[in-house]
């Protein structure tokens, strides 16, 4: 049997490429239906989602499966933690954005061996850009290679910042808003964010209720692209605990080689947690 990381690469590219195939039939605002814990989901969710874990499963019928709208699923998925290779969906991240017609949302799979993300590929949708890396092979966006390059010494600092209002966010953000050159933007999808900041586009990212579907193939490509990934004190983001409640946050702090350091700093006088 095949387990080959560039062949579970050349799988996820074509899915998540794939998924924008459905999201292409709909337009405006999107029907939504709201989940026990409040956030919204929609048919096409669904729908990728499906199509994503029937391929899978065809494919790698002896690897696990994380994914995000599993609720919904024909058949139940069977337990991640006892598999060696896990791959892990979010078939629309951006959900909110899409159901209102905002065009910003991205499908994002990653690839885990014993919890450490190996493969990474997210495709944002609107624009048609597939970001994709495998460990020690570094990352590229449509074929061509990315360097988390973004610092100030040119430009101002993009950061990307949570959608989340809770106390740590806001505290955050008010240490980073006196620094010299630092501009907020909130796209409303971790996986973009991660994304532009592999690309050089976002000097830094921040998430606080990010899952492990909004982070680990984004994690792939911000260490490829010779950024950095760690949770917002400084510690060790993976591997990831597969034994743990796949709901459970992953708060991450992402960022170029230079600016990572420079954030992490203020973040970590506000967790406390140093
Ligand atoms: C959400 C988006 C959002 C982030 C949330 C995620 P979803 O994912 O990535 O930007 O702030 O924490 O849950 O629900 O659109 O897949
Ligand atoms: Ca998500
Ligand atoms: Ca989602």
């Amino acid at each position: 049997m095949r387990q080959a990381p560039q062949d579970m690469l050349r799988l996820a590219e074509r899915l998540a490429t794939a998924a924008a195939e459905v999201t292409r039939l709909q337009s405006g605002r999107i029907a939504a239906s709201r989940k026990p814990d409040d956030t919204v989901v929609t048919t096409v969710d669904h729908a990728i989602q499906q199509r994503i874990v029937d391929a899978i499963r065809g494919e790698f019928p002896d690897h696990g499966i994380i994914a995000e709208e599993s609720a919904a699923l024909d058949e139940p998925l069977p337990d991640a933690a006892k598999a060696r290779f896990v791959w892990v969906i979010d078939p629309l991240d951006g959900t909110r954005n899409f159901a209102a017609g905002l065009p910003c949302f991205a499908t994002a799979i990653a690839v885990l061996d014993r919890g450490e993300p190996i493969v990474g590929v997210i495709y944002e949708h609107n624009l048609g850009l597939l970001y994709s890396a495998s460990t020690g092979e570094g990352a590229e966006c449509d074929g061509r290679p990315i360097r988390a390059t973004a610092d100030a010494e040119y430009h101002d600092h993009l950061v990307g910042i949570p959608s989340s209002k809770d106390d740590f966010a806001v505290g955050v953000l008010r240490a980073w808003a006196p620094k010299k050159g630092v501009i907020f933007r909130s796209l409303g999808s971790a996986s973009v964010h991660l994304a532009l900041v592999a690309s050089g586009s976002m000097s830094a990212a921040l998430g606080i209720q990010a899952k492990i579907w909004d982070v680990a193939a984004g994690a792939v490509l911000v260490r490829e692209a010779g950024g950095r990934i760690t949770a917002p004190d400084g510690r060790d983001l993976t591997p990831f605990d597969l034994t743990a409640d796949p709901n459970h946050n992953i708060p991450f702090l992402a960022g170029s080689a230079k600016a990572h350091p420079y954030f992490l700093d203020t973040v970590r006088g506000i967790s406390g947690r140093d």
